[in-house]
């Protein structure tokens, strides 16, 4: 696969991005322990042409110089053909204290116990957290990070960009060559979520994860790896499984899985305040669909046993700390903890950093869908009692839903406010109903409409945060009317349950078309045009639907197209 001004590069934790506006790499991040935003910057300038393929980028230059960069696991290396100049650079550890030390030919730097050492052929000046490297004709430098024989790492790969091109190239066509076939969404979604994995030594982590985005958001989320497995899923079953791991493991006692595990510790606390790797919250369950794609691609008893222990005692937990009024329906009680951060959803409740909670109805019926997965995987293990204890319990919320957050004159699901009153904010999150599967099938048949209306959720690019009719819609704004994969996904499923199958096929294909060969974030909502982090992990959620489209040709053994 070759694409033109790709300028992205990620390895294990090194991830890494040419400069756009001149020579040189712009961004550079070592995970969460180091991180630059001018990382060897030169002359500013236009270049001629980049190409990026599996082994690294190379961009020309009017005057015939050529830069090539390459990433693998935890080393760089970068080389500028010809001319004379230098490049400057600065470079952050997350941890206050740190300082780089200069060493022969360059220097390294400590964080957390990770180190990060820069070595070139050309003359280095060290001053501070900064840097600059001069140089006569072209230059090469190396970069390894690691432990602390990261400075002999990084000795050894000068003048050695070529084997490390090779080793990249080699490992990503391993990998691909499984799933690829041609389809550039397809092929682009396969690499972005497989190379995406991160192994770390980390005292939480100690499973291998998939971050969201190497480029912004390097660590384990809750609902972002839950979404990861389902995709993994396709791959290898195992390998979605260990997907799930350090979010099993990192289970508290009291039954709460945490939102979030920061790889480094400095930053959870700038960020939460608090000296830990996770903040106090969880984030949507969507934990439990997760599970059941895992075990219903491959059912494995050690893993079903793990996962149903966990899951019972999540719910135990939500039940205890997120239904005050005891009323089955559960409730957000921080946005960050909805994973829409800044929603039109929570304008009204908002109170400083936090919220008033909100019975959500995604939140509830991601809960009714977790006690039937619960439900279904008691009954798979002979545990009938606790089978039927928990489709009673999935009954008493799907009920509720059902009744107190439905409004059948609009034709809509609605969040309840405190004191249960209902929102009058119109989101995808009404959808949810469809996809957990507990609409009714008059409910199902209006909410179909909303989606396939021009004035509410059928925008350019479909279904906006909020609706297109709501004063506040910004189809720019982050949870405020851009769109996302994960909730096209999550309606796509709940169209087809309930025997849309054309309805659906619609939403597929204009979700295919609308990225075509991008896998960002999000998509500004009335143009198309993608928006925020590269290479997201979610939004590879597509190959699951072009899987059931058949849109991604059969390719491997896991990737059998859906039967029904
Ligand atoms: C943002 C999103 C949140 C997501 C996280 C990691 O904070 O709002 O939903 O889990 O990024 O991708």
């Amino acid at each position: 696969m070759r694409l033109v001004n790709k300028l992205e590069l990620s390895g294990n934790l090194i991830a890494c991005r040419l400069n756009p506006d001149g020579l040189g790499v712009s961004e550079f991040y070592l995970g969460e322990f180091v991180e630059s935003s001018s990382f060897l910057v030169g002359n500013k300038g236009r270049w001629r042409r980049s190409v990026w393929d599996l082994g690294g980028v190379r961009r020309e230059w009017k005057d015939g110089v050529v830069e090539s960069l390459t990433v693998h696991g935890d080393s760089l290396h970068y080389s500028l053909s010809s001319g004379r100049g230098s490049l400057r650079g600065e470079v952050k550890p997350s941890q206050s204290g740190a300082e780089l030390t200069e060493v022969e030919g360059g220097f390294a730097i400590s964080s957390e116990g990770w180190t990060l050492a820069l070595v070139t052929g050309g003359k280095l000046k060290v001053g501070g957290n900064s840097y600059e490297v001069s140089y006569d004709d072209g230059i090469e430098v190396a970069v390894a990070g690691g432990d602390s024989k990261a400075l002999e790492r990084a000795r050894s790969l000068l003048g050695s960009g070529k084997d490390l091109e090779s080793a990249r190239r080699e490992e990503l066509s391993r990998s691909l060559q499984r799933v690829w076939n041609g389809h550039p969404l397809w092929d682009y979604c396969w690499y972005v979520i497989l190379s995406n994995r991160v192994s770390v030594r980390h005292p939480v982590l100690r499973a291998p994860f998939t971050v969201p985005s190497k480029y912004t958001f390097r660590h384990q989320w809750l609902w972002d790896s839950s979404f990861h497995a389902v995709v993994l899923s396709l791959y290898d079953p195992d390998l979605a499984a260990q997907e799930l791991e350090n979010l099993l493991t990192s289970q508290r006692p009291d039954g709460r899985i945490p939102h979030e595990i920061f790889l480094s510790r400095a930053k959870c606390r700038d960020f939460w305040g608090v000296d830990d790797y996770s903040p106090p919250t969880t984030q949507p369950p969507v934990l439990a669909v997760a599970v059941e794609r895992v075990l219903s691609e491959k059912w494995d008893d050690r893993f079903a046993k793990l996962a149903l222990e966990a899951l019972v005692s999540y719910d135990r937990w939500l039940e205890r700390s997120r239904d005050e009024d005891g009323d089955s329906l559960y409730s957000y009680v921080h946005p960050l903890e909805s994973g829409w951060d800044d929603s039109v959803r929570w304008d009204e409740v908002k109170r400083g950093e936090g919220m008033e909670p909100v019975e959500a109805v995604d939140l509830n019926s991601l809960v009714y869908k977790q006690r039937r997965v619960i439900s279904w995987i008691a009954r798979k293990l002979g545990e009938e009692e606790l089978a039927r204890r928990f489709e009673e319990k999935a009954s008493a919320t799907g009920r509720m839903v059902r009744t107190l957050m439905w409004d059948g004159e609009r034709g809509l699901f609605y969040d309840l406010l405190p004191g249960h009153v209902k929102s009058r904010v119109k989101t995808p999150a009404a959808f949810m109903p469809l996809f957990a599967g507990l609409a009714d099938v008059e409910q199902a048949e209006a909410l179909v409409s909303h989606i396939f209306d021009p004035k509410e959720f059928w925008t350019h690019f479909p279904l906006p945060t909020v609706s297109a009719d709501d004063p506040k819609y910004d189809p720019r704004g982050y949870w405020r009317g851009r769109s996302w994969v994960n909730l096209v996904w999550f309606t796509y499923k709940g169209l087809r349950y309930y025997g849309f199958r054309e309805e659906a096929s619609v939403l597929a294909r204009r979700l295919v078309d609308t990225m075509g060969t991008t896998c960002r974030e999000n998509y500004d909502s009335s143009t198309g045009e993608p928006m925020g982090a590269v290479d997201f992990g979610w939004s590879t959620l597509v190959l699951d639907v072009m899987r059931d489209e058949g849109m991604g040709q059969q390719a491997g053994r896991a990737l059998k197209l859906a039967s029904q």
